[in-house]
């Protein structure tokens, strides 16, 4: 690995305490980023923040991040700025589901999954490229990063409202990219597939609760085995590579574009 692949660049990780947040994080920083790592559970992105900062090469801070507060996603980026300089990346990662059977969708269920997903993602990334705006042409290309999901372009049974807000990640991307590069702002991101974090351990316990599948544990193995095409699951470090990939120089003549890494889930 080039330890100075991402070196200048200054990146906020949105949901950076745990799961595939912070193994990029850890990942940017070994690449000589610095990161600000924002969550809602400051505790859990300051722990993150601490082994980056105890292995050398790119330093980490970590903020209290409500991804879906206007003022917690401004205070993220001025926290950045102030501790590194300026902002080149952003990296709206924080993601929430809970399923539910279409007919039982209720509108706090809807709420809560499309406040998370999708208003937030849109909060921070115009947060974000605001203040890119405010600093101006650079010789680097500024970037944002999404997260979608297979969710973004396969309808999936008892997660629709999850659907719906990645379907919408992806119009942010497509929107974003079109209307952002007049600021020097590439907008990309990926889309996982079945990723063993603690996201999928509760989606686990929550697809038993609706009736989905009889007994925990079950959920995981057989939608990776019928669902991708590789038949089996994945962690997020599948993932970091191509996180890497979409904050370095090697995607600046990219935009508009959402890479699967699924395991062959959606070929499209
Ligand atoms: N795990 C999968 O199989 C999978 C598949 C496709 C896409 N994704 C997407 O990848 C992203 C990361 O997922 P993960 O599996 O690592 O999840 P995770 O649950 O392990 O981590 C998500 C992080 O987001 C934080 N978060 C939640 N709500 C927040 C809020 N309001 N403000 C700030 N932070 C908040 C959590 O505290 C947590 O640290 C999400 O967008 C998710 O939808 C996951």
């Amino acid at each position: 690995m080039d330890p100075n692949r991402l070196k200048g660049k200054n990146i906020l990780i949105t949901g950076a305490a745990q799961g595939m947040g912070a193994t990029n994080a850890e990942h940017f920083a070994e690449q000589g980023a610095n990161v600000c790592l924002g969550d809602i559970n400051v505790d859990g992105a300051k722990d993150v923040a601490e082994r980056i900062n105890a292995r050398g090469n790119g330093k980490a801070i970590a903020v209290k991040l409500d991804v879906t507060s206007r003022e917690d996603n401004a205070a993220a980026v001025q926290a950045t700025v102030d501790a590194f300089g300026m902002i080149n990346v952003g990296l709206f990662n924080a993601g929430v589901n809970k399923p539910k059977y279409f007919m039982d969708i209720d509108e706090s269920n809807w709420d809560m999954i499309m406040n998370v997903n999708t208003k937030a993602m849109w909060l921070g990334m115009q947060e974000v490229a605001r203040q890119m705006i405010k600093q101006g042409p650079q010789e680097q290309v500024y970037k944002l990063i999404n997260v979608g999901s297979v969710a973004s372009r396969t309808p999936l049974y008892d997660v629709t409202v999850y659907c719906a807000s990645k379907y919408a990640c992806l119009a942010l991307t497509h929107c974003g990219a079109k209307t952002l590069w007049e600021y020097n702002i590439t907008v990309n991101g990926y889309a996982p597939g079945i990723v063993r974090t603690e996201l999928w351990e509760q989606l686990d316990k929550d697809l038993v609760e609706i009736g989905m599948f009889e007994q925990e544990g079950q959920s995981m193995e057989h939608v990776a085995r019928t669902l991708t095409t590789m038949k089996k699951l994945s962690y997020p470090d599948d993932v970091k590579g191509t996180a890497a990939f979409l904050a370095s120089p090697d995607s600046d003549y990219m935009t508009g574009q959402m890479i699967q890494i699924d395991g062959g889930w959606v070929i499209q």
